[in-house]
């Protein structure tokens, strides 16, 4: 298993950083691709591991997957041999492996499909699917559990419907939007989650001549279609990677320019950055930051669905307000274990106590380099960011959480500065 050996602290981060196609745009966007009969291509996708999954498990449903050009272009055809089967030995590496099981139902009107796996973020509670079979079942879906599979169907299409989601999930909303495109009739979804990801999972069935729109902030009518005209789009950029080199300038005094991605969609974390004393200076696709001499501290931040601040970002934070020079806390609203990385950052000399979902965070912390372990993906990143302030040489082990979501992610950090290498 692979590692980053990072030597620190990083003294002149410098430079610009080109942000990649975001991994959880891209992976709804490719389970939608079973709704099609006709060619579709994607650009901008992200050359991370889950993208990889995602695409051996679309081939293994059938799709014929062509890379165009560079790789992050593909052009999916489907063939004669569809099939409805989503194995576990795919699915278990990757929570998004579940988007495919509405697309196969809403268009083939079966499906054989593994429970998910994926980052363990919600402790012993694992990841829950309730809100996606519940929704689903109303929709005309039948199903039974069978030594770890969903065996699914419906008698013919799924039938339009109401839908109130109890409590926002990000996954479950594109379980939805992506069934209800082939339904009978109409759908109306409420209290969907609206991340941009989101937006783009639409905008993309939208070029395919879906009929969906937003009627309210997370309220969606969809009415089915047939099928879906060919299409070509080209995927946002990674809202969260953005955030991470954000944070990354902020806490190693940096001076970053990061290219391709919007700025007005991470509006909360940019005043946070603002506040612990970032200088940020926004342009319509690029956002320019340079960290400040000291750190302020943060009372408290809360994570929250979109457009409160995100739960991938805690991580990160709470590197950066170790560094802060007072106290801080980060309350985590939406896994249970999201702070699996606050014990690895105390190996580094972190002064965090953790109590219910609050993350008590001393401040004034002089790191100093350990080896550490990556818990999931967004840990993985947090680990590297500390490596980069902390004095000597951080080994951080199992990055393959990193590979998961994060394209190319050291040499990105080499070119602006950072002394990392990975080990084999
Ligand atoms: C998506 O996960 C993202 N993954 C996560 O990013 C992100 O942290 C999360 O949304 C929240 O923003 C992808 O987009 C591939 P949820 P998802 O359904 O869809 C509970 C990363 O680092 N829940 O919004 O799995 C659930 O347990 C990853 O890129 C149910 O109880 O998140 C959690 O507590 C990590 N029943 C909460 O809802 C369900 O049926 C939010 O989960 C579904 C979810």
């Amino acid at each position: 298993m692979d590692k980053f050996s990072i030597t620190g602290p990083c003294r002149v981060m410098k430079g610009e950083v080109s942000i990649s196609g975001s991994k959880n745009a891209a992976l709804p966007i490719l389970a939608a691709t079973l709704l099609f009969d006709k060619t579709v291509i994607i650009e901008n996708l992200p050359r991370v591991r889950d993208i990889d999954t995602m695409l051996n498990l679309l081939k293994s449903l059938g799709s014929n997957i062509q890379f165009l050009n560079n790789k992050k272009t593909v052009k999916i055809t489907k063939t004669k041999k569809q099939k409805q089967f989503a194995s576990y030995s795919i699915v278990k590496t990757m929570r998004a492996g579940i988007l495919v099981l509405g697309p196969l139902v809403a268009k083939y009107h079966k499906s054989i499909s593994s429970f998910p796996g994926g980052c363990v973020l919600n402790g012993n509670s694992g990841r829950p699917i309730n809100l996606h079979l519940e929704a689903l079942k109303k929709l005309g879906m039948k199903y039974e559990i069978k030594k770890g599979y969903i065996h699914a169907k419906s008698n013919g299409k799924l039938k339009g419907d109401k839908i109130n989601f109890p409590s926002i999930s990000v996954g479950a909303s594109q379980q939805l939007l992506m069934s209800a495109v082939l339904a009978k009739g109409k759908t109306l979804l409420h209290n969907l989650a609206c991340e941009p990801e989101i937006k783009d999972l639409t905008n993309f069935l939208i070029s395919a001549g879906a009929k969906i729109k937003w009627i309210g902030k997370r309220t969606c009518q969809i009415i089915g279609v047939n099928s879906l005209k060919e299409t070509k789009y080209t995927v946002m950029g990674d809202r969260i990677e953005t955030g991470t080199f954000c944070v990354a300038a902020t806490v190693a005094k940096g001076d970053l320019l990061i290219k391709n991605f919007d700025p007005k969609l991470i509006k909360t974390e940019l005043n946070l950055l603002k506040k612990v004393g970032a200088k940020i200076k926004l342009f319509k696709n690029s956002i320019h930051v340079k960290g400040p001499e000291r750190i302020k501290s943060i009372k408290n931040i809360t994570t929250k669905e979109y457009p409160g601040f995100p739960t991938d970002l805690a991580p990160q934070f709470m590197v950066l307000l170790c560094k802060a020079s007072g106290t801080s806390s980060i309350t985590e609203n939406i896994f249970q274990g999201r702070f699996l990385h606050a014990m690895e950052l105390q190996r580094l000399g972190g002064k965090i106590t953790i109590k219910n979902r609050t993350a008590k965070i001393e401040g004034n912390t002089n790191f100093i380099a350990a080896e550490v372990m990556s818990s999931d993906l967004r840990a993985s990143a947090a680990l590297v960011l500390a490596g980069i302030v902390s004095k000597g040489n951080t080994i951080v082990t199992r990055v393959y959480h990193c590979d998961r979501g994060y394209e190319n992610f050291e040499n990105k950090l080499k070119k602006i500065g950072v002394n990392i290498k990975r080990l084999k």
